[in-house]
């Protein structure tokens, strides 16, 4: 057996791809290694939403370039969203690299590493319009072990913000086909997975580009929720104007469906969110994030904001700082701006703030959300939750179990037995930033 290790960075859907290419090359005989001095094959599996993960790709590409320098006979391939961006232009940057492939075609693995290992070197990063699910089912999927399975619903986005750059490295968007989806749910139960994730850059577009039926991500929930056993089921990530209220009653009215909505706004600003090329106001994403914690009771809304946008006023930047607070969001990822090649906002360049000032904006919006999660987390003291318990470990002495609660917050609980996997009912004692304490009940 020969070795694979696979660096991924990046989003769940690139994790949900690592996992793919760990089962294809399982059957090419490799085994993973956690240890890229005991590879053979070293792959980086990459990131291209910001300059930062780009060029930490190539630091790494660049290491271990210099073993292969040093006599070490291993071969390196460049996979993800980089690889997809850059595509032969990789071996001008990084000549050690034996092969670049890109995004749509991870199914070629085999046929690439044949080549590769005769010598060739191979790029294929070719756009395609279709989803690989053909060959989807003839390859196992090496899940890493946890309770949660993450399963892509959909590839690839239409929606073209200006900041952007998923449009150009994942394509057009493309659903999969419900059948498929369905089987890689049960494959994931049956392997024992308690929490199913449907991923999507805007998982309710699901269906919209299927002719020949009328199939949407409802109806796939309904499906998922009638197959048998104990477990949850989530769906990330909702664009704002597209939940529809079919959707939020389905998550009320299906018992697997967790109250967990990750609703990005990306900027408090109506006037910046028309820059980003986002088809909602603030008052509207208000609107739909009324709507969605009116119908469904204890959900938790989560979201994505970006600090210093191209044209970004003080102003404006307070406006995402006053939006947190009024529209009571429960945790946000943030982000600082960063130019991305090819995108629209990256050509405004003398609209672009200067890094300290956008560092100063995201040092506030970190602040921002920390302190609306700890008030988020507060409100659930003295209440009873369920959570499903993702791991447990000895902490300063005392053995304790992390969990999730429907609502997706994390709460920890003394325990003495290790009940991974378990759905163990709680009572929240306290809260703290990032997390809440229980104690069995
Ligand atoms: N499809 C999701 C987001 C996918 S990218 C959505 O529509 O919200 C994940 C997050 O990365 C985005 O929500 C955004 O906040 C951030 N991001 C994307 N491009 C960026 C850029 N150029 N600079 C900084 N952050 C960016
Ligand atoms: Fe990027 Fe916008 Fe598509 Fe999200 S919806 S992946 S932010 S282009
Ligand atoms: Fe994901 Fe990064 Fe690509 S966020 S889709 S791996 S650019």
């Amino acid at each position: 057996m020969k070795k694979v290790f696979i660096d991924t960075m990046g989003c769940q859907m690139n994790k949900s791809d690592t996992e793919r290419m760990l089962g294809i090359l399982s059957c090419l005989d490799y085994e993973e290694t956690k240890e890229p001095k005991e590879a053979d094959l070293l792959i980086v599996n990459t990131c291209s939403i910001r300059q930062l993960s780009e060029d930490k790709a190539f630091s790494m590409l660049g290491l271990w370039g210099k073993w292969k320098s040093e006599g070490k006979k291993i071969k390196i391939g460049l996979c993800g969203c980089v690889a997809q961006q850059k595509a032969e232009k990789t071996f001008r940057r990084a000549p050690y690299v034996d092969f670049v492939l890109g995004t749509h075609k991870i199914y070629s693995l085999p046929e690439i590493i044949k080549r590769a290992e005769a010598g060739e070197r191979v790029c294929e990063c070719t756009e395609t319009n279709a989803t690989e699910d053909d060959k989807a089912a003839e390859f196992p999927i090496h899940r890493v072990k946890s309770v949660n399975a993450w399963i892509p619903i959909t590839e690839g986005c239409n929606n073209f913000c200006t900041y952007c750059i998923v449009p150009y490295t994942r394509g057009r968007e493309r659903s999969r086909q419900p059948e498929i989806i369905i089987k890689e749910v049960k494959d994931a139960l049956n392997q024992g997975f308690k929490e199913i994730t449907l991923l999507g850059q805007n998982v309710d577009s699901y269906g919209k580009d299927f002719k020949d039926k009328n199939y949407r991500l409802a109806q796939l929930l309904r499906d998922i929720n009638s197959l048998d056993g104990n477990f949850r089921i989530r769906f990330v990530t909702s664009y704002p104007t597209d939940i529809t209220d079919e959707l939020i009653e389905t998550v009320v009215e299906l018992d697997k469906v967790c109250e967990y909505f990750h609703i990005p706004m990306q900027s408090g600003s109506s006037v910046v969110l028309k820059a980003m090329n986002r088809r909602y106001d603030r008052d509207t994403y208000k609107k739909i994030v009324e709507k969605v914690r009116k119908m469904v009771p204890d959900v938790t809304i989560t979201s994505d904001f970006i600090a210093g946008f191209p044209g970004e006023t003080e102003e404006q930047f307070q406006e995402t700082l006053s939006a947190i607070d009024e529209f009571e969001l429960d945790y946000s990822n943030t982000a600082a701006y960063s130019p991305r090649e090819k995108t629209i906002a990256a050509k405004w360049v003398d609209k672009y703030i200067d890094e300290d000032i956008k560092t100063e904006r995201l040092a506030r919006l970190n602040e921002k959300v920390r302190e609306n999660c700890l008030k988020s987390n507060l409100k659930f003291v003295g209440r009873e939750m369920e959570i499903l318990v993702e791991d447990f470990e000895n902490h300063k002495g005392q053995n304790v179990i992390t969990g999730r609660a429907r609502n997706n917050k994390i709460v920890h609980v003394p325990c003495e037995k290790d009940l991974t996997g378990e759905f163990v009912n709680v009572k929240i004692t306290g809260a703290k930033t990032w997390y809440l304490q229980g104690e069995l009940i």
